[in-house]
């Protein structure tokens, strides 16, 4: 039976480094505050005109040497991403340019949060039907450029960073892999967290007017998000177990999208497992969107957290709200 599996991995962040006192002097904010209410540091921000595309290009590089292959090997891009560099077309399509790749098929995933883990889903799919071999799977952002950098856009602000993560998902034989992926939506909670601008249903799709009154900022009720967050999260874990007829016990490590140490430590609490267990790097770089699980991931493995034969599940919660996880035997 031909599985899917992660031959290849990486990240890049942008150079700039943004520390919450240097947010705390143009917003009311405090070192204090941020760290104690989302474990947040520090956040890389890009530099002026550096696009998803851009900060995918050496995150896709090192994905390829870690696999061993060349871009020649690679059939098929897909890029999750919310940010993407155009409004329209995808970011994908830039990858595809800027990395060298031939002709082949480059298809972008808007899926916030839980992007990445669609993406895999999408990836496993291809590969388990024979369609391809190799599939170069990244989540980038570039969320900063839209952030609200004054006391009223505090609560958004702070929570959010930089980054690109990529995966080269190959063909296997073997027993090891992508064991199955569980998605998950419900957009009745669209306005909770969203980025409503530029809109299509409107004329002009942004205007002088929409700026002038910040509407082009993202909005998010964090509460709300929170509280379906910490539900979310550990029952979809619970349903990548029960679906493979595991439990907890069977468990290496839980990779989850970083969105707040808070929601990372309760979900370790209704899972009764050890906090341990549930990866954290969001003191590093804030919240990465569809990025962050491919970075957690290739952190993970570079600190030798597992190793090959261990049961770890990517599981993920944002806007949308949708929410998904994959359960993988490393
Ligand atoms: O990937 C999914 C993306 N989003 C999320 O996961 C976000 C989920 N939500 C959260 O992480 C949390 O709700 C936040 C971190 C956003 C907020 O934490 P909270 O503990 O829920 O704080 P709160 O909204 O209850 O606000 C507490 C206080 C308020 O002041 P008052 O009303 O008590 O006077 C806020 O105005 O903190 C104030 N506040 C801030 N103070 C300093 C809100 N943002 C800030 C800030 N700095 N940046």
């Amino acid at each position: 039976m031909t599985r899917s599996y992660i031959s290849g991995w990486g990240f890049h962040v942008p150079e700039k480094v943004v520390t919450n006192d240097e947010l705390a002097a143009i917003m009311d904010t405090s070192d204090e505050w941020i760290r104690s209410r989302t474990g947040i540091q520090t956040r890389h921000f890009a530099a002026p005109g550096e696009g998803p595309s851009d900060l995918a290009v050496p995150a896709s590089k090192r994905a390829l040497q870690r696999a061993g292959l060349t871009v020649k090997d690679i059939d098929f891009i897909i890029f999750a991403t919310f940010t993407s560099d155009y409004y329209a077309p995808g970011a994908g399509v830039l990858l595809q340019h800027k990395m060298g790749f031939g002709n082949i098929g480059a298809m972008d995933i808007k899926m916030q949060c839980s992007g990445f883990v669609y993406g895999l889903s999408v990836a496993d799919q291809f590969i388990r039907t024979g369609t391809y071999k190799h599939i170069l799977l990244v989540g980038a952002e570039v969320q900063s450029t839209a952030l609200n950098l004054t006391d009223e856009g505090r609560e958004v602000s702070v929570l959010f960073g930089d980054g690109a993560g990529a995966a080269v998902v190959s063909a296997t034989e073997e027993d090891r892999g992508v064991i199955s992926t569980h998605l998950h939506s419900q957009g009745e909670f669209a306005k909770e967290l969203c980025a409503p601008l530029p809109s299509t249903a409107k004329q002009p799709w942004i205007s002088a007017e929409d700026i002038e009154q910040g509407r082009h900022h993202p909005i998010m009720n964090g509460r709300e998000v929170f509280r379906h967050a910490v539900n979310r999260f550990p029952e979809v874990i619970r349903e990548a177990l029960e679906a493979n007829g595991i439990t907890t016990q069977d468990l290496k490590m839980i990779i989850p999208h970083q969105a707040n140490i808070r929601i990372t430590l309760e979900v370790a609490r209704r899972l009764k497992i050890p906090p341990e267990m549930v990866f954290s790097n969001i003191h590093k770089y804030g919240n990465t969107t569809a990025a962050s699980i491919p970075i957690a991931l290739s952190e993970v493995l570079a600190e030798g957290l597992i190793e090959q034969g261990d049961y770890i599940v990517l599981a993920a919660f944002g806007a949308g709200f949708t929410w998904a996880s994959a359960l993988l035997k490393w």
